[in-house]
């Protein structure tokens, strides 16, 4: 393969620099990854434990932070929906390249309430209603074919101006972290890493980790 080693040298991260709270403190960068341009920075890398406690990830889009934790939309009844049944131990993963940057999550997830799914789900344009509704998510499907005729089906019953509801089985979870890292690269490959820990209710605590 060929040598795709390169210079980190966008910025430095520093115990001085870092804010007292960690969503303030994520909520600049992801400033940051927007001001860059950063294409999709909202995208996360999402990991979970199945039953047996085999490890799965995959990416999903943040809808929300708040104290409450980060919140993403999917089918509950997809495989993260059903690993996160069998275990509510959660990672998120962000990589902002433009900034040099990663952050990375550990904690509980929980389920959003149904009128959270039913609001964010009101507000998604026509066809990705449809696609929600037609797609059984991590099924096993015969062809593509299958998929869009089941999407055509449900495309031709709402093909009006009314308001199509939330499959029972679609909604949010929320990802409330217990450790946030901050990530910066750095030249000559010492980066950055500093590490909140919560340490009880809102309050953290701060720690540098080794590259
Ligand atoms: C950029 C990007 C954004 C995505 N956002 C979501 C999302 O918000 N919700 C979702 O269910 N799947 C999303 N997906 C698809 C998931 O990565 C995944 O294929 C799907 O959720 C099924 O995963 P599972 O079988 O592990 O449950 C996204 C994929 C990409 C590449």
């Amino acid at each position: 393969m060929e040598d795709l080693r390169r210079e980190y040298e966008w910025g430095e991260l520093s115990e001085a620099d870092v804010l007292s709270d960690p969503l303030e403190q994520f909520r600049n960068w992801f400033d940051d990854a927007l001001d860059a341009e950063e294409p999709l920075p909202d995208a996360m890398t999402l990991a979970t434990v199945d039953a047996e406690g085999a490890p799965n990830g995959r990416i999903v889009v943040l809808r929300g932070v708040s104290e409450l934790g980060f919140a993403f939309y999917t089918s509950y009844e997809s495989a993260k929906g059903r690993e996160l049944s069998a275990c509510a131990d959660a990672a998120l993963v962000f990589h902002w390249k433009t900034c040099e940057r990663q952050v990375r999550l550990r904690g509980k997830v929980e389920r959003l309430s149904r009128e959270a799914g039913e609001t964010y789900f009101a507000g998604r344009p026509r066809d990705s209603q449809i696609a929600a509704t037609a797609s059984p998510q991590s099924s096993i499907v015969s062809d593509r074919a299958e998929l869009e005729a089941r999407f055509e089906e449900i495309a031709q019953r709402h093909d009006d101006d009314k308001p199509m509801a939330a499959p029972e089985t679609w909604g949010g979870y929320r990802l409330k972290p217990d450790t946030i890292e901050f990530w910066q690269g750095r030249v000559g490959r010492l980066h950055d890493r500093l590490r909140y820990v919560r340490t009880d209710g809102d309050n953290w605590r701060l720690e540098r980790l080794a590259p």
